[in-house]
């Protein structure tokens, strides 16, 4: 009921009685009133007046369902959305809820973190209403050595949606980090439970600071928010649809090819290790090199100081003049 009123208050051009949307949804005009005193409770800003009905001024930006389904353009991604005021980590809670049986395409989101994770047992620093912390989802058919793609089909789509919305120039850094400015505006972390030949599902992770004003020392090399570098605040629940869409489009591509076929060439253009030195650390013989391009395949190709082309599918990037190596 509430996600129908939020509905009808942003539809309605000017005020919309109590009766009428009574009459709408089929409940007393009571329940009504009620549950618009909690949405007021939320911040929503709603003015009532005798005899007109109510008329809907603003709303915060909250990560609730009811907002997030509010025009989200998607068939699959975020069909259902389940959101927390405080989580441990959104990962874990879609983890624990595909095991239950959850379906594809489930968004998971908090407005805090308590033990975000980040790739190879970092924390994720993920305070609470200043970021979108998210989790996805998805079963896709598709053989499990192709899952990894998905951190790539996921990372273009947050690179666009922030590009679209803040007009600032983020880039991927290959596979799982986009950067603006040089410095961490968003991780991806992409898990898996699967058999041999078969996915049970894939939780795609995905951590943006949004309006985050100041990290702490250890991180402020390497972290950044939208907020620091575009010097203004940004609504999370644009982004977050955006980001969504983004995804679901790309995400159909990969499904068509069970590749980045269909989206290499734009994931190219927007990566910021091509044609820039890197060294691959984390295999078993590090590796100093630049960056040829991303294979459909989503692997690195790098060429060596021998002139001979590696294929790098994991391992520990760091690109020259990205997070403070020289
Ligand atoms: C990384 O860059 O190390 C990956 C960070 C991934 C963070 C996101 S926030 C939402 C989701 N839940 C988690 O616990 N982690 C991912």
């Amino acid at each position: 009921m509430k996600e129908k009123i939020i509905q009808l208050l942003n539809e309605a051009d000017d005020y919309i009685s109590g009766e009428e949307i009574s009459k709408q949804l089929g409940v007393s005009r009571t329940a009504i009133w009620k549950v618009i005193n909690r949405l007021k409770e939320e911040g929503y800003e709603i003015e009532s007046v005798t005899r007109k009905g109510y008329r809907l001024l603003s709303s915060p930006d909250i990560l609730n369902s009811e907002e997030l389904h509010y025009n989200l353009n998607t068939e699959i991604i975020g069909n259902k959305i389940i959101n927390f005021d405080k989580l441990d980590s959104t990962n874990q809670q879609a983890k624990k809820l595909a095991l239950e049986g959850a379906s594809n395409g489930t968004v998971v989101i908090a407005e805090e973190q308590t033990a975000g994770k980040g790739r190879r047992g970092k924390m994720w620093v993920s305070p609470p209403g200043t970021g979108i912390w998210m989790s996805a989802i998805l079963r896709p058919s598709v053989m499990p050595e192709n899952a990894s793609m998905l951190t790539l089909v996921a990372g273009l789509a947050v690179c666009k949606a922030v590009r679209e919305i803040t007009n600032l120039e983020a880039s991927i850094k290959w596979p799982n980090d986009i950067v603006v400015n040089g410095k961490k505006i968003c991780g991806l972390l992409t898990e898996m439970n699967s058999e041999i030949d078969f996915i049970n599902f894939v939780v795609v992770g995905i951590g943006i600071n949004v309006n985050i004003e100041k990290f702490p020392p250890e991180l402020d090399n390497i972290a950044t928010s939208l907020m620091i570098e575009g010097n203004q605040s940004y609504q999370r629940k644009k982004l977050v649809k955006r980001t969504l869409e983004i995804f679901e489009d790309y995400y159909k591509k990969y499904l068509a090819t069970e590749d980045l076929t269909k989206i290499i060439e734009e994931y190219n253009e927007h990566c910021i290790n091509i044609g820039r030195k890197v060294r691959v650390t984390g295999r078993k013989q590090d590796i100093t090199g630049n960056v040829k391009c991303v294979t459909n395949k989503g692997e690195l190709i790098v060429t060596d100081q021998q002139g001979e082309d590696i294929v790098v599918t994991s391992g520990e990037v760091s690109v020259r003049g990205i997070y403070g190596y020289v």
